[in-house]
């Protein structure tokens, strides 16, 4: 098959680079020139393990090719995904979708004979539709089907996560769209180990926010129990094994933390809430979510304070990890972000490390003293909090980390420490709900 992929960011890429390398051929379009003239020079724009090595390899083999010129890749092409950001829109938290109608606009003018134009990125329930009027309106003589192909994959495994998913979901109406969306994801659901579920083009758009609501639900409530947990003094590690191994619930996404960031979750639950409203099905367990994880990033922030006797005014604050995961370059909506300002509000110097984030994190982060390796963020410190779980930040040798500090504080607020090796080397330790 052959495939254009517009909108070459996180998403679009992967799924680029695993399509072509399925054995289709595929052309990834970005409007951003800088972007493509990387690719094109075998310089991958963002960081995703393993990604470097798949994109080469479907490069030399010719599958995969890299254009800032939508119409040529469009032309000819038996499926466009359309994987653009859609980003919340400013002043009200509506998904932002400009790039995605523009996308679409561009795409009308090129289409030339049968084309299914598939919406990967994530979008309202309703946007299919407007794509589809945006196209007839543009080209009413297109000859095409819209298709939503709502993407699951995580940052930091989306190439494992793209080529072995829990399920594909394909909505659509449009027989021909269907039968081109089958034989793309053939290699993937052949042998029945990812199911290919069809369903109404709306149903698709809504699963994919349901999807994640549930998720950043089953956070937000495990965060909520480490509160409690530290309250009547429980741990919250056990709690969450304790109920996770029950099936019904599952195991995964039960790790409290400083509360869910990232690219997605925080977006997409608000444009979930902004669709319930118009819809009039207000969903209020995702409007404690998004309220209750707001004010949990910046309670952080007053934790760590705490945790360092109350007053940071004029001394420094390690902070170890920066993303809002690990693995992933990306910074969006990272809960590092409000943590450091609420220390910069309450007058503390901040210096930061983190293993692939420092480039995303000058973008959005001002003041504050980017390191190199975690020892020289932690040297002289009043705190070492860590904020993300790379694996670098593991198995720190914390006598050393004791020397080193100006006073012998680690806030963990990733569980990653033991507290009973914390103190035998001489740290006070604050972990997370426990
Ligand atoms: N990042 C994730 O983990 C993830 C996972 C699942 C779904 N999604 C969804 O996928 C979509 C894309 O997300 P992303 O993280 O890849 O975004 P991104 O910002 O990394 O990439 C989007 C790219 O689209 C390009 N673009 C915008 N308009 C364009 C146009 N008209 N023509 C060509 N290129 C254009 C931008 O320049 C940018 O490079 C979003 O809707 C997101 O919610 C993201």
């Amino acid at each position: 098959m052959r495939i254009a992929m517009i909108g070459s960011g996180y998403v679009g890429l992967v799924s680029g680079a695993c399509f072509s390398d399925f054995g289709h051929d595929v052309v990834c379009v970005d409007k951003d020139e800088t972007k493509i003239a990387a690719l094109n020079a075998g310089e991958i724009p963002i960081f995703e393990p393993g990604l470097d090595h798949l994109v080469a390899s479907n490069v030399k083999a010719k599958r995969l090719s890299f254009t800032a010129d939508l119409a040529s890749a469009v032309r000819g092409a038996d499926a466009v995904f359309i994987a653009v950001g859609t980003p919340s829109r400013r002043g009200d938290g509506y998904a932002d979708l400009s790039y995605a109608y523009g996308a679409a606009q561009e795409i009308a003018q090129a289409i030339d004979g049968f084309t299914v134009v598939v919406n990967k990125s994530t979008v309202p329930v309703g946007t299919g539709d407007e794509v589809e009027r945006i196209i007839r309106e543009t080209n009413p003589q297109a000859e095409f089907a819209v298709i939503s192909n709502p993407e699951f994959l995580r940052e930091g495994a989306a190439i494992a996560d793209f080529k072995h998913p829990d399920r594909i979901v394909i909505g659509g109406e449009d027989e021909r769209g269907l039968e081109v969306m089958r034989e793309i994801y053939r290699p993937l659901f052949l042998g029945g180990k990812s199911p290919l579920i069809e369903m109404s083009r709306r149903g698709a758009e809504l699963t994919k926010y349901a999807g994640n609501a549930f998720l950043a639900t089953k956070i937000t409530f495990i965060n909520e129990m480490a509160d409690l947990c530290e309250k009547v003094g429980a741990d919250v590690r056990d709690v969450a094994r304790g109920i996770g191994l029950d099936n019904r619930i599952g195991s995964k996404f039960l790790n409290a933390g400083p509360g869910y960031g990232g690219s997605c979750f925080p977006k997409d639950t608000i444009a979930l809430l902004k669709t319930a409203q118009d819809f009039e099905a207000p969903q209020r367990i995702v409007e404690a979510v998004v309220s209750v994880n707001d004010q949990r990033k910046r309670a952080m922030g007053r934790k760590v304070i705490a945790a360092a006797g109350g007053d940071v005014r004029g001394k420094r604050v390690a902070i170890l990890g920066l993303t809002f995961k690990p693995n992933t370059d990306d910074m969006r909506d990272s809960p590092s972000i409000a943590i450091i300002r609420a220390l910069q509000d309450a007058g503390a110097t901040i210096a930061a490390c983190d293993p692939e984030g420092v480039d995303q994190a000058r973008k959005v982060l001002d003041d504050v003293v980017f390191t190199d390796d975690p020892w020289e963020a932690i040297e002289g410190a009043t705190a070492a909090v860590i904020v993300t779980e790379w694996d670098a930040y593991r198995a720190l040798d914390l006598r050393r980390m004791r020397e080193k500090l100006a006073q012998p504080v680690l806030v963990d607020l990733r569980n990653i420490y033991d507290r009973s090796a914390a103190e035998a080397a001489g740290l006070v330790y604050h972990g997370i709900g426990r």
